[in-house]
């Protein structure tokens, strides 16, 4: 068999592994699964490429790759940089090391642009620069550094170390720009093939600088919405690095980072009950959004370890709702061991999951999935709600927007709209936070102030830790 027909049969498992691997990732149970098969596709893929690829050289000879020393020492680099990284990050920094490898993503998509329109500069001879080859080639490169420069500050601003900043405008401005960028692009393409050698840069420098204008403003908290955004900027770049290179695992690969990315975006959007421009130019979660005082504004009732854990010990059910807090706290473990201990006393214990809480798609899952939480026991909000008429208790653990009745009560919230976990329909609802403090939207919680709630003040793990040694007492 010919080199070229293997390297399609590479490029072929590469590709089934991606749509396989993917496909398993929407199951917590496959998951860790789907994420080997996939990397092991794209392995294939990757060695394929370096051991059987072949094209003709000036002399008409028929040659391999070169540079086999910089392409290993780089992958050594890579996976190194890559693993200690990915071995070391907290959970609660997820979103940062997502945005950053996404960010080398979109580096990548502008280098290869870079790269190959310096190529046909020096191939062109005297023919116009504008065909359908270029044209890809610029695109994969304009998107590709958007995403790169947007995911660079996506990071920053997610690690503390750059603040929101906008300024009057901004969004005429970002829009200007968006098209001076693709302006300048076209004038560079119709242009001659000098000036088009410094131009490249220009628009490449132009696309970074749309990419961090585009992502200061937005509000630090809603930065998973736009990673996952940027995320498809990147796929999509990938795939015209596929159409650039004729290369099926690059395109399938790329298409389907593409439409997942935009997928999630919409998803994440929708739970939230906001649009996607909202999210762009609104400034929700970045401090500034309306605070609603909640009709409440009055008396709260607290609990001690001691009444809760009885009140827990003594029931027939009991919903457990992990939210932000939790993950903040590392108190998956600790909530696991509550779990075990009130299931010796013959409690039934279950976990209601948000779509949106925490900060990432899946916080929760992934969280109790690292504490050995069985699968079966995690409720999807429908069903939850379903469920909570008949709970003696919910343990509210560091969640307070997903649980906020004023999405369903209060028109002008800004979380009006969003469906929420229906707690208060439980006979008791204990709430773990540390204080009176807002969540992520920045506003009050009537379910706070409610008859049958009551406040557990505490770190979550303090408290947990606490409650689990009550439960065994009692
Ligand atoms: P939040 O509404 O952000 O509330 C988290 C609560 O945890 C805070 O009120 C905080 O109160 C408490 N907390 C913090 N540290 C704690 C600790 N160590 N121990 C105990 N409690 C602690 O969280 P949520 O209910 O999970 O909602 C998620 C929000 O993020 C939603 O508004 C959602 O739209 C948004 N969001 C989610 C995503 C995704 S994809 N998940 C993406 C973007 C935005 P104290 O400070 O008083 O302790």
């Amino acid at each position: 068999m010919s080199n070229y027909a293997l390297l399609n049969i590479c490029y072929v498992i590469g590709s089934l592994g991606f749509i396989i691997g993917l496909k398993m990732l929407s199951k917590p149970e496959t998951a860790r699964k789907g994420n080997l098969v996939a990397a092991f596709g794209m392995g294939i893929a990757i060695f394929g490429t370096i051991f059987l690829y072949e094209f003709k050289s000036d002399d008409g000879t028929t040659k391999h790759l070169g540079n086999l020393i910089w392409i290993f020492a780089g992958m050594i680099v890579g996976t190194i940089l890559g693993t200690v990284s990915a071995k070391k990050v907290q959970m609660t920094a997820m979103p940062q090391m997502v945005s950053i490898f996404n960010g080398m993503g979109g580096l990548c998509a502008a280098l290869i642009g870079i790269i190959e329109f310096r190529h046909v500069l020096h191939t062109i001879g005297e023919g116009s620069l504008m065909n359908g080859n270029t044209i890809t080639i610029i695109l994969g490169m304009i998107i590709g550094s958007v995403s790169f420069a947007g995911s660079v500050i996506a990071f920053l601003k997610l690690n503390g170390n750059l603040n929101d900043y906008s300024f009057k405008g901004q969004t005429f401005f970002n829009l200007f720009f968006l098209v001076a960028v693709f302006a300048v692009a076209g004038f560079m393409l119709n242009g001659n093939v000098e000036s088009a050698h410094l131009m490249m840069y220009v628009v490449f420098g132009m696309a970074c600088i749309y990419g961090i204008s585009f992502v200061m403003p937005i509000g630090g908290a809603d930065m998973p919405v736009v990673i996952s955004l940027l995320n498809s900027f990147t796929g999509v770049a990938a795939a015209f690095g596929g159409f650039l290179y004729h290369n099926q695992v690059m395109l399938t690969g790329g298409i389907l980072v593409g439409a997942a990315g935009t997928l999630l975006t919409i998803l994440m959007c929708k739970a939230m009950n906001r649009s996607l421009l909202n999210v762009i130019i609104g400034s929700f979660g970045g401090g500034s959004a309306t605070a609603i005082t909640g009709e409440g504004g009055g008396t709260i009732k607290e609990i001690s370890v001691g009444d809760a854990a009885i009140n827990m010990s003594y029931s027939k059910k009991v919903i457990i709702v992990p939210g932000y807090g939790l993950a903040v706290a590392q108190a998956q473990h600790i909530c696991h061991e509550l779990e075990k201990q009130l299931e010796e006393k013959g409690v039934e214990v279950k976990y209601a999951i948000h779509p949106v809480a925490g900060r990432m798609p899946g916080h929760m899952n992934v969280l109790l999935a690292e504490a050995d939480v069985s699968y079966d026991k995690l409720l999807e909000m429908d069903a939850a709600n379903d469920e909570f008429a008949t709970t003696d208790v919910v343990l509210i653990l560091g969640a307070n927007d997903v649980v906020n009745p004023a999405a369903k009560t209060n028109p002008a919230s800004p979380i009006y709209g969003m469906p929420i976990l229906e707690v208060e329909k439980a006979k008791t609802v204990i709430v773990n936070k540390r204080s009176m403090n807002k969540g992520y939207a920045g506003i009050d919680n009537e379910l706070f102030y409610g008859n049958k709630t009551r406040m557990l003040f505490g770190d979550a793990k303090k408290m947990l830790g606490e409650l689990v040694n009550e439960v065994k007492a009692n």
